[in-house]
């Protein structure tokens, strides 16, 4: 689907060239003027997610300033902006991997759905949220292991011992990932001879294992070439349908292809947040313009 809204701004200033240039660029094209931004999902999907009033310090460093943010069911929610925002804080946030280190301070709650489950409360167990919340990583990083055994780790962890079990539930993992028939000869090889594209499909199929609610990818494409880009785009956009998403991009033309929601961050605060096709096409903040349009980031 394309939207047919008119874009309502001109392309961004072209950098100013050798004062030798005569001839005059043909313009670039901009998000603004492109066909790719998805039409705006239904208001109504529930809320998956519900960052709060939320702060976080690295010890004394703060990374994130009173951001309040929903994540919608059955959608993709793509965090853009520009390096050291805290995207990857936030993300990291949702399972607890900042507890590994001591300092490390949450202020203001993360809700999880339908419980209403606070995740970055002292007496939730990380381990257990790890099981409804799995992450992809920017570096594909799977375990120095078979295929086999990277997706069979979070299903061992869960208790699950038949080897029948386990052999249909690691099919299914790797079919979702669209990695089964490039593996199925050789899934007790190591993980470490696949390709870059094929090890991110690897540790999506790892985290797809745990049944997920909610599946946090942080850059999952920023290593790969076209074509592992595009086929893991098409996987993302397939799991919506089963697990609430929340990407982390640098690539505006990937947020605009496969998000419903976007949310736009800058120096540790949520600067504008709404449906992608508004967000990129008319943006109320004007940070959020110049970054969308690559003014500045
Ligand atoms: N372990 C840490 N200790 C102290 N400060 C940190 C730590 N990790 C990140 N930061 C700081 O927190 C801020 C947010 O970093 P974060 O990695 O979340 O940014 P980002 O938006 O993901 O950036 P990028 O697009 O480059 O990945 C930055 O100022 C960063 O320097
Ligand atoms: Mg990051």
């Amino acid at each position: 689907m394309v939207t047919s809204a008119a874009p309502r701004h001109a392309a961004p200033p072209v950098h100013a060239g050798p004062a030798r240039m005569t001839a005059t660029p043909p313009p670039i094209p901009t998000l603004l003027d492109s066909d790719v931004v998805r039409p705006a999902p239904p208001a109504s999907r529930a809320i998956k997610a519900q960052v709060e009033n939320f702060s976080f310090f690295y010890s004394t460093v703060q990374a994130l300033a009173d951001v309040s943010l929903p994540f919608r069911e059955r959608a993709i929610t793509a965090l853009i902006g520009p390096s050291g925002c805290g995207k990857t804080t936030l993300l990291r946030c949702f399972n607890r991997m900042h507890d590994l280190y001591p300092g490390n301070r949450y202020v203001g709650r993360i809700l999880l759905h339908p419980d209403n489950l606070n995740i970055v409360a002292r007496e939730v167990d990380p381990i257990s949220l790890r099981m409804r919340i799995s992450m992809v990583f920017q570096k594909p990083n799977p375990f120095p292991k078979s295929i086999f055994e990277n997706v069979a780790y979070g299903l061992r962890l869960r208790g699950i011992r038949s080897r029948s079990e386990l052999e249909g539930r690691i099919q299914v993992a790797l079919e979702d990932a669209a990695l089964w028939g490039e593996v199925k000869d050789r899934l007790r090889k190591p993980a470490y001879d696949l390709s870059g594209g094929q090890q991110q499909r690897l540790c999506i199929a790892r985290a797809l294992a745990n049944e997920p609610e909610v599946l946090l990818l942080d850059e999952p494409t920023s290593a790969l070439d076209p074509i592992a880009t595009s086929r893991i785009e098409d996987l993302i956009v397939e799991l919506k349908e089963r697990v609430t998403i929340a990407i982390v991009t640098h690539n505006m033309q990937q947020a605009a292809r496969i998000s419903d929601y976007t949310a736009f961050m800058y120096l540790g605060k949520l600067i504008e947040y709404g449906a992608t096709a508004e967000v990129f096409q008319n943006p109320k903040c004007k940070e959020t313009e110049d970054y969308v349009t690559g003014r500045f980031g």
